[in-house]
């Protein structure tokens, strides 16, 4: 069982003589198996957000907690371990490497891990099986379309078991129907392994396909859906 919490935190970037509130106060409770969207516009502090829930960014005050612990007050090599081991993260732009098959792709951070390529593999397929990308597992990057690269870089991210899923737009080049699948595929996830897991979406109703959905706006979390946010989106 593993919960992330944030408590009002803010963080700040300053670009010449502004400062610029990314994250602005910022509370938020996801628990065991939840799967929570993050939907707002560009700008609105949606990465940075996930950057200091995967403690590869600090906040300038509040605390982030993960199973109660303030992944703040982490030791170095505890930090290390925090994001290597306990979170997955789907980055925005997949970051495969290319003339890899999909099955190497995902072993990635088992074959840095201690583990040999062959272990790697044997527990890296089933994770292609999962995502629905067994019969690709040898093509690489260049051969695969979006959604099924998007679905290499969704299984390498869980390989590991990490205890935490946090994704950055990984719908973001995918049509709405194969968005909505690999919401709905998270989403699975997270319920089957009782993880916590964040997403951030444009999907104005990703709310049918995640357990919660928050509006994010200058650095400010609302409850729920924007309508004025969802209806300019559309
Ligand atoms: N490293 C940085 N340095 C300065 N400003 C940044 C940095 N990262 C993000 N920002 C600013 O913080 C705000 C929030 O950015 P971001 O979290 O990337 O938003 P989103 O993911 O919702 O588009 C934006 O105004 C952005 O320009
Ligand atoms: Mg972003």
């Amino acid at each position: 069982m593993s919960t992330l919490e944030l408590r009002e935190v803010t963080k700040h970037y300053s670009s010449g003589a502004e400062t610029i509130k990314a994250v602005d106060g910022v509370s938020l409770t996801v628990s065991s198996g939840e799967f929570v969207a993050l939907y707002g516009p560009s700008g609105s502090g949606k990465t940075t957000l996930l950057l200091l829930a995967a403690g590869l960014a600090s906040p300038d005050s509040g605390a982030i907690l993960f199973d109660g612990r303030d992944i703040g007050s982490f030791s170095e090599r505890d930090s290390a371990l925090y994001r290597r081991r306990d979170v997955g993260f789907v980055f925005q732009a997949f970051h495969l490497m290319p003339h890899t098959s999909a099955l190497d792709n995902a072993t990635i951070k088992l074959t840095g891990g201690g583990y040999t390529l062959r272990e790697a593999r044997s527990k890296a397929l089933p994770w292609l099986e999962r995502v629905g990308l067994a019969e690709r597992a040898e093509q690489t990057p260049e051969r695969l379309s979006m959604g099924e690269r998007q679905r290499v870089a969704i299984a390498r991210a869980l390989v590991n078991e990490p205890r935490l899923l946090l994704a950055d737009e990984p719908t973001g080049n995918l049509d709405s129907k194969r968005s909505r699948e690999i919401l709905a595929l998270m989403r699975d996830i997270c319920h089957e392994r009782g993880i916590p897991g964040v997403v951030v979406t444009h999907d104005p109703d990703a709310s049918a396909f995640v357990d919660r959905v928050h509006t994010l706006r200058d650095g400010h979390l609302a409850d729920g859906i924007d309508p004025e946010l969802a209806s300019s989106s559309s």
